[in-house]
C-alpha cells in the first residue's frame, strides 16, 4: 500500500497528488509513466510522473477526474492508501544533445510536458514554450514551466490570459520569422499534436509527441496500446509514450481512443456522474 502525502486541487477537475513511492522515484526519469490502482477491485490507471524526488522519495501525478477510476482517485486524500502503484514504466523522453527547444503544452498536457522542459533546461538547452488552454484556470504549472524556460508564451481559446488564440497560431508564428530549433514537443489533446505536427512538417521541424491510448497491463503484452509509427507497429507502453510526431497515424489513434466509449459511460453512472 502505498500513502498519499497531498492531494490539492490545481484548476477545474485537474488534481495534484504527492504519493510515498520510493521504488518509483529512484530510478524515474522524464517521459516516463506509472500505473496506478486505487483498490484491489481498480482499474488500471496510467499517468505521467510530473515529478520525482530522489531523496524523499515522492511522487507527484498531476490528472482530470474524467471518468470513473480518476474520480475515485480525485475523491482520495492525504493519509489514504492506493493498493498499487506499477513503474517507472515507458522509455525516458529524449534529453541530450540539444540546442534549442520549443516546448508545447495544451491543458492537462502541460502536466506531462513539465518534466520534460525541466530535464531539458537542466541538460543546457535553449528552453521556449508555448501553453495553451481553454480558459486561464486551465493553463496549469505556469510558475514551475517559467522557472525552467528561457521564454514562455500563453495562449487561451478566450483571451482570458496571454494571448488570444491556439498553439499553433504562436508556433506559426515562431517558425515563419526563421526561428530555428531543432527540436519542437507537442504533448495535449490527440487534434492539437496533430495540427502541430502538421504545421511542424511544412517547416520541416523534428518533433516528438506523448501519445497516450488506452493502456491495460503498461508492460508491452496485451496490446491495447499499439499504435502505427512510420507505417511499423508500436506499443506505446514499451516503445514510448515518446514517438516522432510526423510517423504517427494519428486518425487510428482517435478512432481507437474512443473503443470503449459506452462502457466509460456506464461506469461513470455507477458514480452517478456524468460522462
Ligand atoms: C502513458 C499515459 C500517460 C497518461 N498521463 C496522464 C496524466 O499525466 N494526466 C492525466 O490526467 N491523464 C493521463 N493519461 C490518461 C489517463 O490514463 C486516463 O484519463 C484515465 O485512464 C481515464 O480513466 P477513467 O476510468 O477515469 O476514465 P474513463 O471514463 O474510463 O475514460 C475516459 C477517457 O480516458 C481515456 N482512457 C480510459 N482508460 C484509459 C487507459 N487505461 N489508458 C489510457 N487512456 C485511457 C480514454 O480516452 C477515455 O475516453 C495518461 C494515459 C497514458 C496512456
Ligand atoms: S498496454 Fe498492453 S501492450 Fe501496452
Amino acid at each position: 500500500m502505498y500513502t498519499i502525502i497531498r492531494k490539492d486541487r490545481i484548476a477545474g477537475d485537474v488534481y495534484s497528488m504527492t504519493i510515498e513511492a520510493p521504488h518509483v522515484t529512484t530510478n524515474a526519469k522524464a517521459g516516463q509513466f506509472v500505473i496506478i490502482i486505487v483498490d484491489e477491485s481498480g482499474e488500471r490507471i496510467p499517468l505521467t510522473i510530473a515529478n520525482a524526488e530522489q531523496e524523499s522519495g515522492e511522487l507527484t501525478l498531476i490528472f482530470q477526474a474524467i471518468g470513473y477510476s480518476t474520480k475515485k482517485l480525485a475523491a482520495l486524500e492525504a493519509g489514504d492508501k492506493l493498493f498499487a502503484v506499477l513503474g517507472p514504466l515507458g522509455e525516458a523522453a529524449p534529453i541530450e544533445g540539444f540546442r534549442k527547444v520549443l516546448m508545447i503544452g495544451g491543458g492537462v498536457g502541460i502536466a506531462p510536458l513539465y518534466p520534460q522542459i525541466k530535464a531539458l533546461y537542466q541538460a543546457g538547452a535553449e528552453v521556449h514554450a508555448i501553453l495553451g488552454g481553454r480558459s486561464a484556470e486551465l493553463v496549469i504549472l505556469r510558475d514551475e514551466c517559467t522557472q525552467y524556460t528561457h521564454e514562455l508564451e500563453v495562449v487561451t481559446d478566450d483571451g482570458s490570459l496571454g494571448t488570444k488564440g491556439l498553439v499553433t497560431d504562436a508556433l506559426e508564428a515562431h517558425l515563419k520569422s526563421g526561428e530555428d530549433f531543432d527540436l519542437v514537443v507537442a504533448i495535449g489533446p490527440l487534434r492539437m499534436m496533430q495540427a502541430v505536427v502538421g504545421v511542424t512538417k511544412r517547416y520541416d521541424v523534428k518533433t516528438n509527441v506523448s501519445l497516450n491510448p488506452i493502456m491495460i497491463d503498461g508492460t508491452g503484452m496485451c496490446g491495447g496500446c499499439r499504435v502505427h509509427v512510420g507505417g511499423k507497429m508500436k506499443f506505446a507502453c514499451v516503445d514510448g509514450p515518446d514517438f516522432d510526431g510526423h510517423l504517427v497515424d494519428f486518425e487510428e489513434l482517435i478512432s481507437r481512443q474512443g473503443m470503449y466509449r459506452t462502457e466509460e459511460a456506464h461506469t461513470c453512472r455507477l458514480l452517478e456522474v456524468k460522462p
